[in-house]
């Protein structure tokens, strides 16, 4: 498995659920963590506590459903670091529930794919060409398992997209040292996933961080945290 040990991250989402998860994880592997949540105050207590082990962390704040912010995201998440090492897309938003299937709320869909599916993509295509000159990179998306619940399609929607971009652009990576592939955390109790959830949060480690770990150029790939259990 990789050593990423002083590696950069830049994890959106860090401040609750998985994302806090995979900021544990990453930070037990002594990586220098840029961790995003909407407001700083959010990650405030995770950052003292990497920090008081002696970890390089700095924290930011975006709001992802506006695009200007995720470009300074990015730009300010550079100026930091010099250069991301891993990606880690975390962040999203689940959309309100429709019991009539036939619904179409302008509104939800732009909301969803601005946060879900273009401020992922924005990041990644401000971290990847960097990446490639270094020849070195990790990019992760998480996505979804979702399927058969049209109630949630403004969101199943964002995610299957967020897909599409990871499938289309790998084969593009190829040979670059650069990877980039999708976690599907399953159905767990966070804010998103609800309490009815089947999985309690702990339950995407480890297979989170495997996408990160491998070593043999897999990309394009979709990961099941879930069975790694
Ligand atoms: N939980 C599940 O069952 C499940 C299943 C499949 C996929 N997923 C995926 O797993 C990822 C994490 O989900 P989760 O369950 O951990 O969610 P969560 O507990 O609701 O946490 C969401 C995280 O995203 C950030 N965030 C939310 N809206 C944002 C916005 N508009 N702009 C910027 N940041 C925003 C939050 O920051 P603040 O704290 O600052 O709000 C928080 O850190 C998501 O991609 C989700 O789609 C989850």
């Amino acid at each position: 498995m990789l050593d990423i040990s002083g590696k950069w991250v830049l994890l959106t989402g860090a401040s609750r659920g998985i994302g806090r998860q995979v900021a544990g994880a990453l930070a037990d592997r002594g990586c220098r963590l840029i961790l995003h949540s909407r407001k700083r105050e959010h990650t405030a207590a995770l950052v003292a506590q990497f920090q008081a082990s002696g970890l390089t962390v700095h924290a930011l704040e975006a709001e992802l459903s506006e695009q200007e912010q995720v470009i300074a995201l990015a730009e300010e998440a550079l100026r930091i670091s010099g250069g991301i090492d891993i990606l880690y897309n975390d962040a999203a938003i689940q959309s309100p529930w429709h019991e009539d299937l036939f619904t179409t709320e302008l509104d939800e869909y732009r909301l969803s794919f601005q946060v879900n599916t273009i401020a992922p993509i924005t990041l990644c295509n401000l971290m990847l060409p960097g990446m490639i000159a270094r020849k070195f990179g990790r990019v992760v998306n998480v996505t979804s398992g979702i399927k058969d619940q049209p109630q949630l399609m403004a969101y199943a929607a964002s995610k299957a997209a967020l897909d599409k971009y990871v499938y289309d652009m790998a084969p593009h990576l190829e040979g670059t040292g650069v990877t980039m592939n999708l976690l599907d955390p399953g159905w767990l109790r966070t804010d998103l996933g609800g309490p009815q959830a089947p999985n309690a949060v702990e339950s995407v480690l480890p297979g989170a961080l495997v996408p990160v770990l491998l070593e043999d150029g897999t990309c394009g790939k979709w990961f099941s945290a879930q069975e790694y259990r």
